[in-house]
C-alpha cells in the first residue's frame, strides 16, 4: 500500500557496462590472538564508496571500517568472540548483533544495556555465540539513520560440520533512498515515512553495490545466506529457473523446504539460508526478482552461467539438513499467555496512547515523532519500563496482534521463539525465528522460553516504525 517512490535503480546505470565484480568481503579487518578467543576490530566511520558506479562512484555512506556492508565476522559455533568497535562518527553509537542469545550486558542496546559509545570512544563486546546461523550486526542509537547511512555487516557461525556444499555465498541486501547525485537522501526519521511503510528507498544493492550478474557455475550446489538489511523494504525474490530450498531462516535450522509460491520472502532483519542447484547449462542467464510490492517487481541481477564444463551432473542430492541448535522446546502446556497488539499508523485510527505514563492524544504524539503504539503505550526513546516481566526458564506463548494496516517485522532481543500459529493455523515448519513478519491484520502466536535474564528490546524492525513508538522491553527476571 502506498508504494508511491518506484524503484529507480537503473536510472543511476545510464553510460554503465556491466558494474564489476567486487571481492566479497575486505579482510583487513580481521585479526586474531589467543586460540580460545576471536578478536575483531570495527571501528564505525564515514567513507566514499562506490554504490552505483559510474558515473557516480563515491556515495558518502557511514559504515565499519571503510566498507558497505562491514567486514564479515565469521566465527565458529560456541566459540568466543571479542570484538573491539571504536566510534569515528560525530555521534553516539552501538552495536547489536541481532539474533545472537548473548548476555545483556553485550546487546548493544543504548541506555538499556550499555552506555552509548561517545564519538572518538571505544567499546568491546565479548561473548560466545551458542547458536550455528547466518546473523548480522548493526547500531541500535538512532539506527533508523545510522543503518539507513550503510552500518551493517554479516556475522556468520558456522556449524561445527558445515553440510556439502559447492559454495558459500552471503548477499546482504539492502535498499538507499539517494538522489540524483547518487548522495544520501537526508530526510530520515520525516513523519510520511515513520507513519507508513518506513524508509523505502529508489536503490537497491547486494553486498553494498548495484550487481548487474552473478556468475555460477552449471552443477554447482550453493548455500546462499541472504540478510535483509534495508530499514523498510521488503523483498520476495524469485529465482527463475532455479528451486532454492530453505534450510534455516533467522540462523535457526528448518526441515528443508521449497519457499511458498517458490518466492522467498523477507522483512527487515529477517535472513534466509538456501541451497541452490545449478541446474542450468553453460552460458545460460536468469533473471532473479524481487516482486514483493504488487506491480513494482524488478531485475535484481541474473544468474549467468560461465561456459566451463558443469562442476558435476544432479543425481539424487539428498536435501540439505543442518542440525540443530541448543534451544529450549517451549511447553505449550504449562506456558502462560500474553496477547500483545500493535496499533496505529496511518490509517489505523489511533486517537491516543500512554506516553511517559501519561494518556496522550495524537496531536501531542505526533508532536513527539510518535504514531504506533505497543499495548496502548507509544514509547519515546528507550523506554526502561517493561511492558512484561517474565520468569526465568519458563514457557510463554504471546499472542502477536497487527491491529494496523501495515506489515511489521517483530523483533525480540535475546531469544529465538517458535511460530506456533497464524491466525489461529498452526504453522507447518514451527519455524524458530527471531524477527516475525506480521502482515496487515495478522495475528501469530510465538513461543519460547524465556532462559536469558535481563531487559530485552521488542520492537518492529522497520526502523521508523520502531523510533515512531513501536518498541518494548521485555525484562527476564
Ligand atoms: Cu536488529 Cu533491536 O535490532
Ligand atoms: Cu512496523
Amino acid at each position: 500500500p502506498n508504494e508511491s517512490r518506484g524503484v529507480d535503480r537503473r536510472s543511476f546505470l545510464a553510460g554503465t557496462a556491466c558494474a564489476a565484480m567486487a571481492p566479497l568481503w575486505p579482510m583487513s579487518a580481521l585479526s586474531s590472538s589467543d586460540a580460545s578467543v576471536r578478536e575483531f576490530s570495527l571501528s564505525a566511520g564515514q567513507a566514499q564508496v562506490p554504490l552505483v558506479g559510474a558515473p557516480h562512484p563515491d556515495t558518502p555512506v557511514w559504515c565499519y571500517n571503510g566498507s558497505v556492508p562491514g567486514p564479515a565476522i565469521r566465527v565458529s559455533q560456541g566459540e568466543r568472540v571479542r570484538i573491539h568497535v571504536e566510534n569515528g562518527l560525530r555521534e553516539d553509537t552501538t552495536v547489536h548483533w541481532h539474533g545472537v542469545r548473548l548476555p545483556n550486558a553485550m546487546d548493544g542496546v543504548p541506555h538499556l544495556t550499555q552506555k552509548p559509545i561517545a564519538p572518538g570512544e571505544r567499546f568491546t563486546y565479548e561473548f560466545v555465540c551458542p547458536d550455528a546461523g547466518t546473523f548480522w550486526y548493526h547500531p541500535h542509537q538512532r539506527s533508523f539513520e545510522q543503518v539507513g547511512r550503510g552500518l551493517y555487516g554479516a556475522l556468520i557461525v558456522a556449524e561445527s560440520s558445515p553440510p556439502a556444499v559447492d559454495r558459500d555465498v552471503t548477499w546482504i541486501l539492502s535498499d538507499w533512498r539517494l538522489l540524483k547525485n547518487a548522495a544520501i537522501s537526508d530526510d530520515f526519521g520525516n513523519m510520511h515515512d515513520v507513519s507508513h511503510n518506513g524508509r523505502v528507498g529508489n536503490t537497491v544493492t547486494v553486498n553494498g553495490r548495484i550487481r548487474e550478474t552473478f556468475a555460477v557455475r552449471a552443477g554447482e550446489r550453493i548455500r546462499l545466506r541472504l540478510v535483509n538489511a534495508a530499514n523498510a523494504r521488503m523483498f520476495a525474490l524469485e529465482f527463475a529457473g532455479h528451486q532454492p530450498w530453505i534450510i534455516a531462516m533467522d540462523g535457526q535450522p528448518v526441515e528443508p523446504h521449497v519457499p511458498e509460491g517458490n518466492r522467498m520472502v523477507l522483512g527487515p532483519a529477517m535472513r534466509a539460508d538456501l541451497v541452490i542447484d545449478m541446474r542450468g547449462k553453460p552460458g545460460q542467464r536468469f533473471t532473479v526478482t524481487d516482486a514483493f510490492y504488487r506491480g513494482m517487481a524488478y531485475r535484481l541481477l541474473d544468474l549467468v552461467y560461465s561456459d566451463e564444463v558443469p562442476v558435476r551432473t544432479f543425481a539424487d542430492e539428498p536435501p540439505v539438513r543442518l542440525a540443530a541448535n541448543p534451544l529450549a522446546e517451549p511447553d505449550l502446556k504449562s506456558a502462560e499467555r500474553h496477547e500483545i497488539v500493535f496499533s496505529g499508523g496511518m490509517m489505523g485510527g489511533m486517537m491516543s496512547a500512554m506516553m511517559d505514563g501519561k494518556q496522550t492524544d495524537i496531536r501531542t504524539l505526533m508532536h513527539n515523532g510518535l504514531v504506533w503504539a505497543v499495548n496502548g503505550i507509544a514509547a519515546k526513546g528507550h523506554m526502561l519500563k517493561p511492558l512484561l516481566t517474565l520468569d526465568r526458564d519458563r514457557s510463554y506463548v504471546l499472542e502477536l496482534v497487527n491491529d494496523t494496516a501495515w506489515h511489521h517485522p517483530m523483533h525480540l532481543h535475546g531469544h529465538a521463539f517458535r511460530v506456533i500459529s497464524r491466525n489461529g493455523t498452526p504453522t507447518q515448519h514451527r519455524e524458530w525465528l527471531d524477527t516475525v513478519l506480521l502482515d496487515p491484520r495478522e495475528r501469530a502466536e510465538i513461543a519460547f522460553v524465556a532462559d536469558n535474564p535481563g531487559d530485552w528490546m521488542f520492537h518492529c524492525h522497520i526502523l521508523e516504525h520502531q523510533t515512531g513508538g513501536m518498541m518494548a522491553v521485555v525484562r527476564v527476571v
